[in-house]
């Protein structure tokens, strides 16, 4: 397990549109470069990259049509690996997102498999064995390739499955089983590709529906089974490189497959939902101040799963992603500061999204971009000052458009303001790196049973009490302590702990 992990803080960089440093309208690699002592200063010391390589971007560059290049409009792979270089001297690490489920179906390898040339690509893509055998059960493309055969799509049309095999199989006359020399090769096409940009500096990745890769595998041990042979890979080889799983499934991701770390992703109705955004736009949220929200559902499915796999990996909370939209479309400005006392305090790696620390807004409506849909609205330049395009661009066409409210908040903006959600994500991160009883592997102990709102939990010597709520509260305690950080009114006195509307409190020594 690399060590850096356990006090590492990640910050993800949807890289088109976080800093345009030559005026193409697009951010690029040199603009995450000179943007990288801004990172740190928020206390991050990782980064997470999505997509880099060379695609024709029908869905933001997890359409791969070349994993060993840097897309043109990024930069070169020799930028990239200045990146490495200039993030390694300040410490930082950079993950790259590996897509290993699928590529773009103008990769290669596709354009191979599908002519009717038999090849030693044949068999890297799932194809029926003719164009008439097309069951409704799997997502089929179909009649289109001068091959007579239909193929499966991972994610979006244009997004070929790779294969891996079947585990369960039920047509004999096109589905491989794991074992298969050609579903191999395949595996070890990847782990080629991990050793490319490992090799270039890259510190690991984030992978990109790390639990597709084995078709028809229900309990998804066969494909656990291949992310198990990547980590004995990376201990063997790259011992200091790391995984995260875009997977939700700590059990399954971390002690079945081996991942270092688990993403706690948005699935409606589980415990990150419920916590942050669940309802009719988060109206029966933990955070909203309303009272509607539920803690069970969040502590019953967390902490067992916390439990089970805390020896062995961390279950990661994000701010938000790139998928999702904005934390600011559901709750307010105290509860989006309260959302990150949270994520900051609880154990495991957490994630900040760019943005969010200056509590970008989730534009509504937006036309679709690069196979955004309803994300593309989380998924606007960085404003940075009150310049052209906020900061991001000299274009006059940047790719797309910045938030245009008179408020829009920027890093200029919001640095100096007391009041900011950027005062509150760097205050919590450099108190999450200044006490070890916060980093990743920190003890955690909820403390009042029946995980009521308002609620506290224990790190050690650390006690953070929370109260979500519109309406003042109290809570009781065993001792006084000293306070060390709090939002909002909040006071600690002779055991008593009275809350204020929507405020926090961290206590030491109690
Ligand atoms: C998950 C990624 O986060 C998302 O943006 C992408 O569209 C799909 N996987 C398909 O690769």
């Amino acid at each position: 397990m690399p060590k850096w992990l356990n006090d590492a803080v990640f910050y993800e960089i949807y890289p088109q549109s976080f800093y345009d440093s030559n005026g193409d309208g697009i951010g690029d690699i040199n603009g995450i470069i000179e943007k990288l002592d801004y990172v740190k200063g928020l206390g991050c010391n990782a980064i997470w990259l999505n997509p880099v390589y060379d695609s024709p971007f029908m869905d933001a560059g997890y359409d791969v049509r070349d994993y060993y290049r840097v897309a043109p409009r990024y930069g070169t792979n020799d930028d990239l690996v200045r990146l490495f270089e200039e993030a390694h001297r300040k410490d930082m690490k950079i993950l790259l997102d590996l897509v290993p489920g699928h590529t773009s179906d103008t990769h290669p390898w596709f354009l191979t498999a599908k002519s009717a040339k038999v090849t030693e690509f044949s068999n890297r893509y799932i194809f029926t064995k003719s164009v008439w055998d097309a069951p409704p059960e799997y997502r089929m493309m179909c009649g289109i390739c001068e091959r007579d055969g239909n193929y499966m799509v991972n994610y979006f049309s244009s997004q070929p499955a790779l294969n891996y095999g079947f585990s369960r199989i039920t047509h004999p006359e096109w589905q491989l089983p794991t074992d298969h020399p050609d579903c191999l090769n395949t595996v070890e096409a990847i782990k080629d590709i991990m050793r490319f940009w490992l090799n270039k500096g890259a510190d690991g990745f984030r992978v990109d529906m790390a639990d597709s890769l084995v078709k028809n595998d229900d309990d998804k041990r066969a494909t656990a089974k291949i992310w198990r042979g990547v980590r004995e890979m990376l201990d063997a080889e790259y011992p200091e490189a790391a995984m995260v799983s875009e997977w939700c499934h700590p059990d399954r991701a971390i002690t079945d497959a081996g991942f270092h770390m688990d993403f706690y992703l948005d699935h409606y109705g589980n415990g990150y939902s419920r916590l942050f955004r669940f309802g009719e736009w988060g109206d029966l949220a933990v955070f909203n101040p309303n009272g509607l929200g539920d803690l069970k559902g969040f502590a019953e499915e967390y902490l067992p799963a916390y439990n089970r796999t805390k020896d062995k990996g961390y279950i990661s909370f994000m701010t938000n992603n790139h998928d999702m939209p904005r934390v600011t479309a559901y709750l307010d400005k105290q509860a989006i500061k309260l959302v990150n006392a949270f994520i900051f305090t609880m154990p495991g790696v957490p994630f900040l999204y760019y943005g969010d620390e200056i509590g970008m807004r989730y534009q509504a409506d937006l036309v679709s971009k690069e196979g955004g849909f309803s994300r593309t609205g989380s998924r606007t330049p960085m404003q940075w000052n009150d310049g052209k395009n906020l900061g991001f661009s000299e274009s006059n066409e940047p790719y797309l458009p910045v938030d245009t409210a008179s408020d829009a908040p920027t890093v200029a903006n919001q640095r100096d303001d007391p009041d900011s959600i950027y005062r509150v994500v760097t205050d919590l991160i450099a108190l999450r790196h200044k006490y070890d009883d916060l980093h990743g592997n920190g003890e955690l102990e909820f403390l009042y049973d029946n995980h009521s709102i308002p609620f506290a939990f224990r790190r050690g010597g650390l006690t953070m009490f929370f109260n979500p709520l519109g309406r003042d509260a109290t809570l009781s305690t065993e001792c006084d302590g000293d306070v060390v950080y709090k939002i909002g009114e909040a006071t600690i006195e002779n055991g008593k702990v009275s809350m204020k509307p929507q405020s926090f409190l961290m206590i030491a020594n109690c």
